[in-house]
Parts: structure tokens; sequence; C-alpha cells
């Protein structure tokens, strides 16, 4: 006999059957069992393999003790006070980030970014399904999220003719009022895009008009090659004098060279942030003790992240030795987005005829006109991630110089 709670088959869920397997999976599936023509380098995940700073090994070990606790939501004191710190100083605050109002630590940037939109959607928006936008191509995470919390995504093409950042002002008038959020990437993964202060204030205005929320993802804010990239904070707080309709996103997986700490941050709109915090004290994952002690020496530190930025640009130089005009520099992050004609396909002749396994930036966006694939924007780019040591990059790049 079947039990009364027993469910015969599970319901129709549609919601997230919009959602395509992740870039790293269809890679998998494009290479399959091509053997790669020579001893393979990959520059297709971004992962930063930095050495782990002795004072962030120091403070772990210090501080193991505290895993027979149960950590607090928004962390220790002292974590509180070394991020508002960095914040205010980073960004030139004049102290407007209260520890105790402005900021939470999340565990890696990832999960804040999909969850922030749970707490903070509304069941409908001008009448109708809210709708979240991002640019295209993006980070995979802010379409997941769009579709876990009930509201439509709008991919907005992020394309060389507008300096590959979306124009979210051209949307129609309809759209803009059932916007509900829309996130912004800056530097922009993947083409190292920079919002300047003038697109940060036209897309707060627009904001304020239409009453959305600014989801900034600046996790690369750190990593850049010419000069500091203009922040979120920074441009709300000149335009407004607070942080209204704004949460800003940052990482210790790029500043530090850290992924595996899963360490981040959101900071902005205190009451924003207290939404958050209320559904993180039920929902959330809070941050192991040991890990907020060396995320706050993390924070409090800018040698290593110098260092580590020098690194990059080391590498970007190296880039441009090699590719010469084929490429364009980006402004921050990492990546290069180099334009081949069909991404899909060099990703495969790379790693058949050169053992180099690239990301086809067709991965990371979506089709503007469905059934055409060469509307996705990403189309006729791969993303190569400048993340190895500098002579396996010189290597792969000039296996690749071979194709172009
Ligand atoms: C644009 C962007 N946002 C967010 C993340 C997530 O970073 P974290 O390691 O802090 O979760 C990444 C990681 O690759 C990223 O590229």
């Amino acid at each position: 006999m079947k039990h009364p709670l027993y469910l015969p088959r599970m319901p129709n869920l549609p919601r997230m059957s919009a959602l395509p397997p992740g870039p790293f999976a269809r890679l998998a599936t494009l290479l399959g069992d091509v053997k790669p023509g020579k001893e393979p380098i990959s520059l297709a995940i971004g992962d930063p393999r930095g050495a782990v700073p002795d004072f962030v090994q120091e403070v772990l070990a210090k501080t193991a003790a505290s895993f027979g606790h149960y950590p607090a939501i928004s962390g220790t004191q002292d974590w509180r006070q070394a991020a508002a710190d960095w914040l205010n100083r980073r960004f030139r605050l004049n102290g407007a980030i209260d520890p105790e109002k402005n900021l939470l630590p999340l565990n890696g940037t990832r999960e804040g970014l999909f969850s922030v939109l749970f707490p903070l959607m509304p069941e409908s928006k001008a009448g109708a399904r809210p709708i979240v936008a991002m640019p295209n191509p993006f980070y995979q995470c802010y379409a997941a999220a769009a579709l876990g919390s009930g509201a439509e995504p709008l991919y907005v093409p992020a394309l060389k003719e507008n300096g590959f950042l979306p124009d979210f002002a051209s949307l129609p008038p309809a759209t803009l009022e059932r916007l509900a959020a829309v996130y912004i990437c800056s530097p922009s993964n993947p083409e190292g895009a920079v919002t300047d202060n003038g697109y940060w204030k036209d897309l707060f205005q627009l904001a304020d008009r239409h009453d959305f929320l600014v989801l900034a993802d600046e996790c690369y804010a750190d990593i850049w090659f010419d000069s500091e990239p203009d922040c979120a904070l920074t441009a709300r707080l000149a335009q407004s004098g607070g942080f209204s309709r704004l949460l800003s996103f940052h990482s210790l997986s790029k500043r530090s060279g850290l992924p595996g700490l899963r360490s981040g941050l959101v900071a902005g709109d205190a009451a924003l942030i207290d939404k958050f915090r209320a559904f993180r004290n039920v929902a959330g994952p809070t941050m192991p003790g040991p890990l907020l002690a060396a995320s706050a020496a993390c924070w409090r530190d800018e040698t290593h992240v110098t260092a580590n930025r020098i690194t990059y640009q080391e590498r970007m130089k190296a880039a441009e030795e090699i590719l010469g005009n084929r490429m364009q520099r980006p402004k921050g992050g990492f990546f290069l987005w180099l334009d081949v004609n069909n991404g899909e396909e060099f990703a495969l002749k790379a790693w058949r005829d050169q053992g180099v396994r690239l990301l086809p930036g067709a991965y990371m966006g979506r089709e503007i006109e469905p059934g055409k694939t060469q509307s996705n924007p990403g189309f006729s780019y791969v993303r190569v991630a400048l993340v190895n040591d500098l002579s396996t990059i010189k290597t792969a790049l000039e296996r690749v110089r071979e194709l172009l």
C-alpha cells in the first residue's frame, strides 16, 4: 500500500528548464573523445591558482579552534571592520560604509549573486512577471538566479559596438516598468569591459526612475591594466549621497587569488542588506570562523593584491607580444576575448591540433534570435583565461597564434 504522502511522480517543473548545461559541461561534450594534438594546456577555466600567502595559513592555523562553534551570518566584528575599512578606503567612501549596516560576508560571491534575488523579488511588477536583465554574454549564475526566483531573465546584448556593455536604457518602456533588477559585471567576464562613472550614473538614474535593483558584480575590481576601474559604490554615493537600490559584490577569489577560500562580500543599501541578512539567517550559508579570520587579513592587506595584479599585467604584456593586433587588451579581469569567426570551431581545432583548451564564447551567451546560432553575441569569440604561470601561457598562446 502506498504511503498517503506518496507522490506518483514529480509534477512537471519547467522553471529551470530554460537553463542550459554549464559552459564547461558543454565544452566537455564538444571535445568528447577528441585527442589533444599536443601536451594539453587548459586556458578554459578562470581558476586564479594563487599561492596561498603565508599570513593566510598562519591565521587559519591560529583560529582553527573556532571550528567548534556555529559562526554568525554577519561574520565576526573583526571581519566586518576589516571589510568595511577596505570598502571605505578602496572606493573612497569617507566612512559611508557602516560595518554593522552595509555589508555581509558571502561564501564566495557566486552564492550571494544567486541567492540575493530570493528575498528581494516581488511577486509581480507593473502587473506582470518581473524581469531580471543581464548582459549577454554573462556569468551563468545570473540566469539561474532569475529563473529560480520566478522572474523572467532578459539577455541584453553586450556587443563590440557598444564597448561590450549592455544598454539597459534602450529597452522598451513596458520592459523597463517590469524590471525588478539588473546584473552588471565590471570589469566584465568574459570581455574585460569596464563601466565608467558616466555609465554608472545613467544606470542609477534609470533604476531610480523605474524602481529596480542594481546588482553590481565587481569581482575583478582589483585586477586592472592601465587604471583602476570606476566602481559602483563610489558612483552611487557621489550621485545620491547613499547606496539606495545598489548592492555591490566583491571576491577574494580574484582579489587575493584564493578561489578555494570561498570568500566574498556584498555591500550597499542598508535596507536591502537587512532583508538579505534576515533571509540568510534562515536559509543562507555562514562562513566558518577561521575563514572569516583569514578573509579579514586578506581585506586588510594590499601587498599580496598588488603582487597578484603585477603577475596579470606581465601575462597580458606577454599575450600582446605574442598575439599582436589579433587581440584587444581588456581593461580589467584576466580573460582575452578573441574574435576567431566561429568560437566552437576554433576551440575544437585548438584542442585537436594544438592541445589548448579554450572556451567558446557562445557558451556564455544566449541567441538573440532563437534558433540562429550566429545571433549569440559570443558566437565568433573564444574566452582565454590567463591564469597559468607565465611560461605555460606563452607556450599556449604561441600555439594559438598558429591557428589565427
Ligand atoms: C563574473 C564573476 N562573478 C562571480 C564569480 C564567482 O566568484 P566566487 O569565486 O567569489 O564565487 C566569478 C567566478 O569566476 C565570475 O567570473
